[in-house]
C-alpha cells in the first residue's frame, strides 16, 4: 500500500520541528491568545492576496519590478502617523525613481503592519556585559535589558494584531485618500532629503513627471479620471515566523474554499527557518498567499529547487519569490548556479535581491552596521548574475526608514563611522535612511537600464 502524506491543515505544521519559536513559559496563556486571535477579523482579504499574486506574476514574467522595503523590525513604541507617513513617502519616492528610470510598473510591498518578530542566530545576547535571552521582537517580549522584560508574553500577540490593524488602516487611508497622488510627487521630498544630491536629482525627476502629466493633459487625457494617478497599491508583508500567530489568522476563503494567511498579503520564510522538512515550509505550502523565501550563500541548487517544488508545485506565476541574500563577495559566484537550476525546474519564480542581510559588519566599537557600497556591490552582482544566465532580476528587498537615522555607513552624503551614534535607533538591524534609500533607488534604476 502506498504511504500517503498526511493532508495539509492550518495546524499540520505542529507535527514538525518549528525553528526559532519563543520559549513561551505559559502554554495555557498561549492557547488562550491563539483562540482570541482566531476569532478576530482578518487583516487582509483573500482577494487582495490574489491581486498581489497577479502583480507578482507580471514580475516573474519580466514585465514589472518588485520593491519590498521597510523596517528590520517594527517597534510597538513608534506606531505614529508621522513615522508611517515618512516611511510611505520614501517608498513612493523610490518607486517613482524606479518606475520613471526603468519605465516599468513597480510592485510596492512594505515590510510593514506586522513585521514584529525576529529570528536570532544565538539564543542569548550580551547587553552591557549581562547575558540575556536574545531580543525576538515586541510581539514576543520587551527589548528592555532585564530577564523579566525578556520573558515571552502571549498577550503581545494580540497587541501585535491591533498594531498591525491600525498601521494598515492608516496605510490604506494614505494610499487611497490623496496622499499618494502622483501630482503630489514633489511633496514627498523631505527637507533632510531635498538638500542632498539624491534629493536634488529627485526634484529634477519630479519636474519631469510633472511635465509628462501636463503633456498628457494637453493632448486631451482627462487626468482627473485616471485612478492610477491618484491611488497606489502598497501591499503588506512580514516574515511568517511565529506559526501560532500565522495559524490563528489563517482563514478559508468563502469564494474558493482555499486557505489564506490573512495577517498580511505576502509572507516570507527566513534564512533560518527554510528547512524543506520543517514546520515553516509545511505551513506556507498550504496557504495561497504569495510567499517568499530568503536564500543565503550556503543554499545548494538542489535545496532551492526542492523549496520551489514544495512551495509552488502548481507552478503559479507570482506565488513564489526567492529573495537572494548572498553577500557582496559571494553573489557573483553563488547565484548563477541557483538561477540556472530553478530555470531548469520550470517553477516560475520572482528573483529578488536582499543586499542587506549578508553584509552586516561591526565597527571596532561593536556597532552593527552596513556599508552603502557593499549593499550596492551586492546589487550590481545580482544584476550581473542575471545578465550572465539570461534570467530576470525581479526586485530588491531592503531595510530602510523614513527618518534621518545614522545606522548604515556611506551614501552620496556619507554617514561616517564617528556619526553612527548620533541617531542609531533601530531595535535590530541597521536601516538605510531616506537619503540613502533614494540614492539606492537611482543606482538600481541605472542597473535596470543596463539589463
Ligand atoms: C530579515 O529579513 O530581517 C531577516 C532576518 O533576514 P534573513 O532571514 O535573510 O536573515
Ligand atoms: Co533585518
Amino acid at each position: 500500500m502506498a504511504i500517503t502524506e498526511p493532508a495539509w491543515t492550518p495546524s499540520s505544521w505542529r507535527e514538525l520541528l518549528a525553528a526559532q519559536q519563543p520559549d513561551w513559559p505559559d502554554l495555557a496563556a498561549l492557547a488562550a491568545a491563539r483562540d482570541r486571535l482566531h476569532k478576530l477579523p482578518p487583516l487582509v482579504f483573500a482577494g487582495e492576496a490574489r491581486a498581489l499574486l497577479a502583480a507578482l506574476g507580471e514580475v516573474s514574467a519580466g514585465r514589472a519590478f518588485l520593491l519590498q522595503a521597510g523596517d528590520c523590525v517594527e517597534s510597538f513604541r513608534d506606531v505614529s502617523a508621522p513615522a508611517i507617513r515618512e516611511k510611505l513617502k520614501v517608498l513612493l519616492q523610490m518607486s517613482a525613481v524606479l518606475t520613471f528610470g526603468a519605465t516599468l510598473p513597480v510592485v510596492k510591498v512594505g515590510r510593514i503592519a506586522g513585521q514584529f518578530a525576529k529570528p536570532r542566530s544565538a539564543p542569548t545576547e550580551l547587553v552591557d556585559g549581562v547575558e540575556l535571552p536574545s531580543f525576538r521582537g515586541h510581539v514576543v517580549h520587551s527589548d528592555e535589558p532585564t530577564p523579566e522584560a525578556r520573558r515571552p508574553d502571549p498577550e503581545r500577540l494580540i497587541q501585535g494584531y491591533y498594531q498591525a490593524a491600525s498601521t494598515l488602516n492608516l496605510l490604506r487611508a494614505f494610499t487611497k485618500g490623496g496622499f499618494a497622488d502622483l501630482t503630489l510627487v514633489h511633496t514627498w521630498n523631505r527637507e533632510f532629503v531635498a538638500d542632498s544630491p539624491a534629493g536634488q536629482r529627485y526634484e529634477a525627476l519630479a519636474g519631469e513627471i510633472g511635465r509628462a502629466l501636463r503633456f498628457m493633459q494637453a493632448i486631451g487625457i482627462d487626468l482627473e479620471r485616471e485612478r492610477t494617478l491618484h491611488e497606489v497599491e502598497v501591499w503588506t508583508s512580514h516574515e511568517g515566523l511565529l506559526l501560532d500567530y500565522e495559524e490563528a489568522l489563517t482563514r478559508q476563503d468563502s469564494l474558493t474554499d482555499e486557505w489564506y494567511d490573512c495577517s498580511a498579503h505576502l509572507l516570507w520564510i527566513g534564512e533560518r527557518t527554510r528547512d524543506p522538512e520543517g514546520a515553516h515550509v509545511e505551513f506556507f505550502s498550504g496557504v495561497r498567499n504569495p510567499v517568499g523565501v530568503k536564500i543565503g550563500p550556503s543554499a545548494t541548487a538542489d535545496e532551492v529547487v526542492e523549496l520551489a517544488e514544495r512551495l509552488n508545485p502548481a507552478r503559479v506565476p507570482g506565488r513564489l519569490t526567492l529573495i537572494a541574500r548572498m553577500g557582496a563577495g559571494h553573489v557573483r559566484d553563488a547565484l548563477p548556479p541557483l538561477l540556472r537550476a530553478v530555470r531548469e525546474s520550470e517553477v516560475p519564480v520572482v528573483w529578488a535581491c536582499d543586499p542587506m542581510h549578508a553584509n552586516l559588519v561591526r565597527t571596532p566599537r561593536g556597532t552593527k552596521t552596513r556599508h552603502f557600497e557593499a549593499i550596492m556591490e551586492e546589487l550590481a552582482g545580482f544584476f550581473a548574475a542575471h545578465r550572465e544566465v539570461g534570467t530576470w532580476p525581479g526586485g530588491v528587498h531592503i531595510e530602510f526608514t523614513g527618518e534621518d537615522v545614522t545606522e548604515c555607513l556611506g551614501g552620496s552624503e556619507a554617514v561616517l563611522e564617528e556619526q553612527l551614534d548620533h541617531r542609531y535607533e533601530t531595535l535590530c538591524d541597521p536601516r538605510l535612511n531616506g537619503r540613502q534609500s533614494l540614492d539606492l533607488a537611482f543606482r538600481v534604476a541605472e542597473l535596470m537600464r543596463s539589463v
